[in-house]
């Protein structure tokens, strides 16, 4: 009992040391993303959320994602009331026209960005800008790239209930003081 509550911490850490050095060292090989690579992804899509400029936003979406990006998000289409388990956006031109006539996202804070399976980037963020400002919301992307380097596929989740109270949701809490 002793040993392998010893034992299983240095694995776990002996086993992430590994992962950083071939993320890094071995980006060329097998077209694993780099961890630059990704931090590029990440903001060049944080830009787009912001669109601080609509035309420069609109030329860096066109370059970044795939003809056929599709996002899938239940915590997009449970604030919208909408069955969840669809895609939210299914077509580039569709995205960026959603998104470029979207109030700009302000506030952006990346908490951390990972590599994962070589074509995949996660991203966790923290919102601060939204509404009322009045709760921050945390939230995960999960991007999946293309050969080409550019984003197909966003499945993000965050916390809709904080999303839904900065921006004039009603919510109320159960009677009962019981979770079961
Ligand atoms: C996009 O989707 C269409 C229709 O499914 C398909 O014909 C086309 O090859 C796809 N393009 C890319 C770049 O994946
Ligand atoms: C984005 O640019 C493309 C062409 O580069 C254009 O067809 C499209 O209308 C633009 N979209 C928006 C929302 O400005
Ligand atoms: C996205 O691209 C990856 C890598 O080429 C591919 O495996 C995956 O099937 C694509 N997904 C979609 C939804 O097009």
């Amino acid at each position: 009992m002793k040993f392998s509550s010893i034992i299983a911490p240095l694995a776990l850490a002996s086993s992430v040391t590994a992962t950083a050095i071939r993320n890094r060292d071995w980006s060329d090989w097998q077209n694993c993303l780099s961890q630059t690579q990704a931090e590029t992804i990440v903001n060049q899509y944080a830009s787009i959320l912001t669109h601080s400029d609509p035309t420069t936003a609109n030329a860096t979406a066109q370059a970044l994602l795939d003809v056929n990006y599709t996002e899938i998000s239940d915590s997009i289409l449970s604030l919208e009331g909408q069955p969840l388990g669809t895609a939210t956006f299914v077509g580039k031109d569709t995205y960026i026209t959603g998104v470029l006539e979207s109030p700009p996202v302000t506030g952006i804070n990346t908490l951390e960005i990972d590599v994962a399976n070589c074509n995949k980037i996660l991203w966790y963020w923290k919102f601060t800008g939204i509404g009322s400002e009045e709760y921050e919301i945390k939230g995960f992307n999960l991007f999946t790239i293309t050969p080409a380097g550019q984003i197909n596929q966003t499945n993000l989740e965050f916390n809709s209930i904080a999303w839904a109270l900065d921006t004039g949701y009603q919510v109320i809490f159960p009677t009962s003081t019981t979770v079961t």
